[in-house]
């Protein structure tokens, strides 16, 4: 055979191939999640979760500086709220003294570097489980996004460096920058959920925190599987609302609309691995049916070879620890 183009010398070795990888993955790329609780000396595995855990503050803010020490730049902070602080105005998101604004104190205090991210929606707070305010039987929308610019400002007031409103109520992203706007809160950035689905994989997740909403679904407010375009859409209108980075959610089943986010935004891209996600993997290799370690490393390159800048993952510290 004489071919003119032998594709098989960029693979002949890991030395060319690491020289030709068109995508490297770093641990500032890396977003991690943490679910925090009530109490000291907490870490509950969560069982539809394995080896990830849900801590109280104390053991939070050690794993906070080992990540740090690992090279990740950012947390993003999810709170369990006790039941009785549950209601249908989701209050205690705004309360001061609450757990999430107790938690921003505390990791900035030990961790002044680290970018602390908080998730602004209702749901852990609210009686209903669902991410708004429910009057007969609906989720409303502008009585939402007046608590969701409430809850924003008391994180941003606790010194999160970031809000992540993840709630996909409709005007929130503008409410809340005009809100940081009037209350001088200019270096506090704003990661939106701007293209988030509807979707079965967040099952664990509701387990971590026990937010699974009490009636209906989520298809009123969150996205349809089935469109694409409409991604385009809310992350556009997110980024002239004002996000600063944009965010498709979940991950694995949805790189195609990373890639066209991506492809029309100027700002950065990030990707929300999720609990299901996480969940599949750590099955299938309990099973022994796939390499867990090598999963992990193919899952998130593929994220990044999508378009994706940053990736929240609760593989964040399992893959620090596989890429040095
Ligand atoms: C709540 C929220 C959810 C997730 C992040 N923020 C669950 C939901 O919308 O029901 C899911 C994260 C995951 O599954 O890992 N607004």
């Amino acid at each position: 055979m004489q071919l003119q183009r032998r594709n098989r010398i960029l693979r002949a070795n890991p030395a060319i191939r690491s020289m030709v990888a068109e995508t490297i993955l770093t641990p500032a790329d890396f977003i991690a999640p943490l679910f925090i609780d009530e109490g000291e000396n907490v870490l509950f595995e969560i069982p539809s979760m394995p080896g990830y855990y849900r801590r109280s503050l104390d053991g939070t803010v050690k794993e906070v500086q080992e990540l740090w020490n690992m090279g990740i730049k950012s947390v993003l902070l999810f709170v369990k709220a006790p039941d009785e602080l549950k209601d249908n105005t989701g209050k205690e998101a705004w309360n001061p003294e609450g757990l999430m604004q107790r938690s921003i104190r505390a990791i900035k205090n030990a961790v002044p570097g680290i970018m602390v991210m908080t998730d602004v929606a209702l749901d852990p707070y609210s009686s209903y489980g669902h991410d708004g305010i429910v009057e007969n039987g609906e989720i409303v929308n502008d009585p939402t996004v007046e608590a969701l610019v409430k809850m924003s400002l008391s994180h941003a007031t606790a010194g999160a460096d970031f809000v992540a409103p993840s709630d996909m109520m409709d005007g929130r992203i503008g409410a809340i920058r005009e809100a940081f706007e009037e209350h001088n809160f200019t270096r506090t950035g704003i990661m939106a959920y701007s293209a988030k689905y509807a979707s079965c994989f967040y099952g664990p997740f509701r387990d971590a925190l026990d937010s699974a909403p009490g009636f209906g679904d989520k298809k009123t407010y969150q996205m349809d599987y089935a469109n694409r375009i409409e991604a385009v859409k809310e992350a556009l209108m997110d980024v002239e609302e004002g996000a600063d980075i944009v965010m498709v959610k979940p991950g694995l089943p949805y790189l195609d609309i990373v890639r066209e986010v991506k492809n029309a935004v100027d700002v950065p891209v990030s990707v929300y691995n999720i609990s299901g996600e996480y969940a599949m993997i750590k099955a299938a290799a309990k099973m022994g049916w796939i390499d867990e370690n090598k999963a992990i490393l193919e899952t998130l390159t593929s994220f990044k070879r999508a378009g994706a800048d940053l990736i929240a993952t609760y593989f964040a510290k399992d893959a620090c620890k596989l890429l040095s």
